[in-house]
């Protein structure tokens, strides 16, 4: 007689990943059981995180060393997975891609004609008289030509926090005043400006929380209004990013995949896991259709919100997925 088959799970669930499953490179201690406990129940699970900066992929296969069960990429949600789907609209016009680790590379790999900041500085030598010296190889030159009045950036995107605050800022500033042209002084309007991350602070292994990429949107909103004498201009300014609505829809479509290729009928009910109440749990309160949000106590939050309270509160991701399969 065939094994019979476990019992589908009544829940899927969606890890939040830094503070909830990781700290900077190591796994937080319930998160690798944690994990295999969805994984035996299967229940389809995403990964929804503002982190980014490298692929999907990259992301999954880091997911699955630090954390023992298999990831697969399409499980991965990203700060900038929902900007794969603007790549066709830029075709080959130059961007101007900001963020550290491989985001020219993740950017390319999605279809942009993407270009760094430190790139556009390693062809400037002057530009950026306030960088730090640099150390390593110097990066590519962007192609001639990129960032004239010939062949201007058409817009910039945050795909993930800057690489270094003051080369960034300042050549993200050049673009938006410019007009995309880094050498004019002032144009009619900016070229559009697209962010992945609303967060303003997320934890990693430092005992605090560390600053994200609003605050680099905090420092360029700020700089531009004083440099061209206006405010950036709301309609060329898009975010995605928890809480906005776009990474739950991925979420949502990540899951139904994962459940399909489980075999088992998607659950009504998304635990989604987090530790920022104003990403986390304010993101999965807005999206609805079935989820909700579970608060740990393993990362920027100390205590549950009162501006966006969680249907739950659990010391971490552990306690978190044992009150989801006990059908909490
Ligand atoms: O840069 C990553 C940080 O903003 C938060 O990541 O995984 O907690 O959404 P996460
Ligand atoms: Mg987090």
């Amino acid at each position: 007689m065939a094994p019979r088959r476990a019992s589908a799970s009544a829940v899927a669930f969606v890890f939040d990943i830094d503070g909830v499953l990781l700290h900077s490179k190591s796994p937080l201690p319930t998160a690798r059981a944690a994990l295999a406990a969805a994984t035996a129940a299967h229940a389809p699970v995403a990964f929804l995180t503002n982190g980014g900066g490298v692929t999907e992929s990259a992301k999954a296969r880091e997911l699955e060393e630090l954390l023992g069960s298999p990831v697969a990429e399409n499980q991965v949600i990203l700060a900038h997975t929902p900007f794969r789907s603007l790549a066709p609209s830029f075709a080959a016009r130059p961007v101007l891609a900001v963020g550290r680790r491989e985001t020219v590379a993740v950017a390319s790999g999605y279809g942009f004609n993407a270009v760094s900041p430190a790139s556009v500085a390693a062809a400037h030598p002057h530009a950026t008289p306030l960088a730090p010296a640099r150390s390593g190889a110097p990066p590519p030159l962007p192609p001639p030509g990129v960032g004239t009045s010939a062949n201007p950036f058409a817009a910039i995107f945050c795909f993930a926090d800057p690489a270094c605050m003051s080369t960034d800022l300042q050549i993200a500033i050049d673009v938006l005043v410019g007009g995309g042209d880094l050498h004019a002084r002032r144009s009619r309007t900016h070229p559009p400006l697209f962010f992945s991350n609303p967060d303003l602070l997320w934890a990693n292994a430092h005992p605090t929380p560390r600053l994200g990429q609003a605050a680099f949107r905090a420092a360029l909103e700020a700089v531009y209004e004083r440099v061209a004498g206006r405010p950036l201009d709301a309609d060329r300014v898009t975010t995605v990013g928890k809480p906005t609505r776009a990474p739950y829809d991925l979420a949502r479509s990540a899951l139904a995949s994962h459940a399909s290729r489980l075999g088992v009928p998607m659950p009504a009910r998304i635990v989604a896991v987090g530790d920022n109440p104003y990403a986390d749990v304010a993101g999965a309160r807005a999206a609805g259709g079935g989820f909700e949000p579970v608060l740990v106590l393993t990362g920027v939050a100390e205590r549950d919100s009162t501006v966006h309270p969680a249907d739950r509160v659990c010391a971490d991701v552990g306690e978190a997925v044992a009150w989801g399969l006990a059908g909490g």
